[in-house]
């Protein structure tokens, strides 16, 4: 294999397909001369002599590899987010000097990010976070990308990046997101927002099929017809092309012959874990992990199946009912998002970012998994206002949200009538309508605690904190907080 000693100024470890796509964007960009490694050196060899055309240094040692990087080194590991990562890094590391930039490219978990960071910085190297995101095609042909880590690595590493993002409105799709964890926790958001969405679209579908007596051919027509408005994404695009995959051994829709349980890989449930943590409500995000374990639970469904007697009709659908659905769907987007955002919010305050929430909306518009014509909208309102309380409260969104909401409740009522599970639109709905309301039972609830526990409650009428005596004569007396 070819040897150039310093003569690349990226490399690329770990060689899978994510790894060598992601090396092949980086080699056709004019001015890249990337290295390549991969432990089992057969998947080396594989790659180079499929692309010839991508120029690769190749090396079969770590040490061939390190020595063929340019000063200052930037390698960009691709493997398997865990404790492999942290066997590489601790390779590299190994043989890196003072300055060089150690990429993570993986789904790692941020708090395993910082933690990386922080070592490698007190022994002089740069160690960078990077959500990326795109799937294997958006790895070649220009994804999204989240990085995180120190200023003075981004200086080396963004003219990098740019040149293999996706590039939306004019711009590239990477933006220095915050230091150390900060690129790997809004990767981790975007993936519990994809979560919301793709669970939003699979409850349109249901409602479709199931209320609206579509067939799946027709369903697909709707999908793709919705994707020439404000609904147009990438998910919304490939659904229509998953639904219209005929399965080839029965004939029918493919969509019919997957077993009806949804996997995960855990980047949802860590948005969950670390948002709930945070003290941030992301109900949308949560009900759509929920729902795919609840799929994958097929002994409680059957048990459950097996003692019910009779289902709900299903309702009739009401005139436009599509319209309805897609009403109900952009309106509960719209609440998985600002709820994606509240996280990001709370997560920079946590952790010390400073994360521009304008800056990540532009770098979702193109490459990601969750891009969608909609992402403008979320960056217009970020830039008329970067300091909104909530999406919720720009005008475009609370205008949008009011225009959908009387067909969003009739959709929620028509499933609940029908018997159909839409815990996405039903959760969405509750927390618009909890924000919405002036008043909450929220107040029953610090009277209950007050009464087992002496929480203690504050009034709507005076400052200060009270404590009713509930078991002497219940009269109200002003306290400290409770801390128990
Ligand atoms: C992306 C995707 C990517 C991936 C997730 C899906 O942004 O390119 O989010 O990260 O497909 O691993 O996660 P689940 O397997 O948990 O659905």
């Amino acid at each position: 294999m070819s040897q150039n000693r310093s003569s690349a100024n990226i490399g690329v470890v770990g060689l899978a397909v994510m790894g060598s796509n992601l090396a092949r964007n980086l080699a056709s960009r004019e001015g890249n001369t990337v290295a390549v490694y991969n432990r089992s050196p057969q998947r080396t060899r594989t790659l180079v002599e499929e692309h010839p055309e991508a120029g690769f240094v190749a090396s079969e040692s770590i040490e061939a590899f390190v020595d063929s990087l340019a000063k200052p080194r930037t390698a960009i590991v691709m493997v398997q987010a865990g404790s492999g990562t942290d066997a590489v890094i601790e390779q590299l590391a190994g043989l890196f000097e003072d300055g060089d930039i150690i990429v993570d490219g993986g789904n790692a978990n941020f708090h395993d990010t910082i933690r990386r960071e922080k070592d490698l910085r007190e022994r002089g190297l740069n160690f960078v976070g990077a959500g990326i995101s795109g799937g294997e095609e958006g790895a070649l042909r220009g994804p999204s990308i989240m990085p995180g880590g120190s200023a003075e690595a981004y200086e080396t590493l963004g003219p990098i990046l740019a040149s293999i993002a996706a590039v939306a409105e004019g711009e590239p799709c990477v933006t220095h997101v915050g230091t150390d964890g900060a690129g790997h926790f809004v990767k981790m958001i975007h993936n519990g927002i994809e979560y919301a969405d793709m669970q939003l679209i699979a409850e349109s579908y249901d409602l479709l099929r199931r209320v609206g007596g579509h067939d799946v051919d027709a369903i697909a027509d709707v999908f793709a017809a919705w994707n020439k408005g404000d609904l147009e994404s990438y998910l919304i695009e490939i659904t229509a092309e998953v639904l219209r995959q005929k399965d080839a051994a029965t004939g029918g829709p493919l969509v019919d012959v997957i077993r009806d349980e949804a996997g995960s890989k855990g980047t949802g449930v860590w948005t969950v874990q670390n948002s709930v943590g945070l003290g941030v409500p992301v109900g949308g995000i949560a009900e759509a992990v929920f729902a795919r374990a609840v799929s994958s639970k097929p002994q409680q469904r059957a048990a459950v199946q097996a003692t019910v007697e009779s289902r709900p009709e299903i309702q009739q659908p009401g005139d436009n009912f599509e319209d309805d659905v897609a009403a109900a769907l952009y309106a509960s987007k719209m609440v998985a998002y600002a709820q994606g955002f509240d996280a990001i919010i709370a997560g920079a305050r946590e952790y010390g970012w400073d994360i521009r929430l304008g800056n990540i909306a532009k770098i979702w518009r193109g490459g990601c998994i969750i891009r969608a014509r909609f992402l403008n909208r979320i960056v217009e309102a970020y830039d008329n206002d970067p300091n909104l309380a909530t999406l919720l409260e720009d005008p475009y969104f609370a205008a949008a949200v009011r225009d959908g909401e009387a067909a969003w409740r009739r959709i929620v009522a028509t499933a609940a009538l029908s018997g159909i599970p839409v815990p996405g639109f039903s959760s969405a709905l509750a927390y618009y309508d909890s924000l919405a309301s002036e008043r909450l039972p929220a107040a029953l609830i610090q009277g209950q605690r007050d009464f087992f526990g002496a929480h203690t409650y504050r009034r709507i009428d005076r400052d200060g904190v009270f404590h009713t005596l509930w078991s002497g004569d219940r009269s109200e007396i002003e306290t400290e907080p409770s801390t128990h």
